[in-house]
């Protein structure tokens, strides 16, 4: 465990959402409750590292597909510990210039966070809830790191299904589409359960007491989040659909299928 962690917001009681994460990821930050937790989860969805692991590479194409078209702006909503090929890692390899900001609610995302990025001017870690994105566009702080009256691209990876449906997450993207200026995107990843619907409440039980609940949804029921985005090809697809760079063969990604969706919208 990273000493860095033991600080603000240290729960080690209760399963956390974020070192669950970064124990799938294969990390070294997480505690006995979350790797009882994971474990759990994996009983139930073996594939769960599988899917982890083409989200991050999703993110990295993303962000190369995003600098192409001229993004510089980078606002990771739900950032989690970091990894490897962190936004701002990507953002200076595709984007160079570009600056980044990262948001959790997890006050010990924000404590390791802010402990890497102490030397990054292009780098701001900050505190905020998604499930009031009017008081991350507002805070001051973010706006004087980002020209909100330029396009910035908005990462919602891994999170909305930490959203439930009581907090209207579609409702949450379209106010935050609202408030961007044309030529934004934003992009999101989110589990999907078409395949096995049967073992959905069971993986939902396994983050009843953690520090985000997951929410299990249907493709159909992740696509209303693009309401008036325009879609970028190939759409709302599995993660290794999305351009992905190399052939993919391994058959491990039929077993995947509909599990892990993921799509980018621009504001028009
Ligand atoms: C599974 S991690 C995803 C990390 C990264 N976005 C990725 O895709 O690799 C989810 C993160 O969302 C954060 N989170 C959950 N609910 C949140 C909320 N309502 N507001 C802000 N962050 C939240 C958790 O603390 C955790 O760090």
């Amino acid at each position: 465990m990273n000493p860095a962690l033991i600080g603000v917001g240290f729960n080690a009681s209760i399963p956390n959402a974020a070192r669950m994460y970064d124990y799938f990821l294969g990390g070294k930050d997480h505690l006995p409750v979350d790797r009882e937790a994971a474990d759990r989860a994996l009983k139930l969805v073996p594939e769960i590292p599988i899917g982890i692991r083409e989200n991050r590479r999703f993110l990295s194409r993303a962000m190369r597909f995003l600098a192409d078209q001229g993004i510089r702006q980078f606002l990771d909503i739900g950032a989690g510990l970091p990894t490897q090929d962190n936004v701002h890692q990507l953002a200076a390899r595709f984007a160079p210039g570009g600056r980044t900001v990262y948001v959790d609610n997890d006050p010990q995302v924000l404590v390791h966070a802010r402990a890497l990025l102490q030397k990054s001017p292009e780098v701001l870690a900050a505190q905020g809830d998604l499930r009031r994105p009017e008081e991350i566009l507002a805070d001051p702080a973010i706006r004087r790191h980002l020209d909100f009256d330029r396009p910035v691209a908005v990462l919602l990876l891994a999170i909305l299904h930490f959203i439930p449906d009581g907090d209207d997450p579609v409702g949450i993207v379209a106010r935050i589409r609202e408030a961007l200026p044309p030529g934004s995107y934003i992009v999101i990843s989110h589990v999907a359960v078409d395949e096995r619907p049967q073992v959905a409440p069971d993986v939902e039980r396994v983050y009843d007491n953690a520090s985000a609940r997951f929410v299990a949804r249907m493709s159909s029921e992740i696509a209303p989040m693009f309401d008036g985005l325009e879609l970028v090809e190939p759409g709302l697809v599995n993660l290794h659909e999305w351009r992905m760079d190399v052939p993919v063969t391994d058959p491990v990604f039929a077993r995947v299928d509909n599990y892990f969706m993921c799509g980018i919208g621009r504001v028009g």
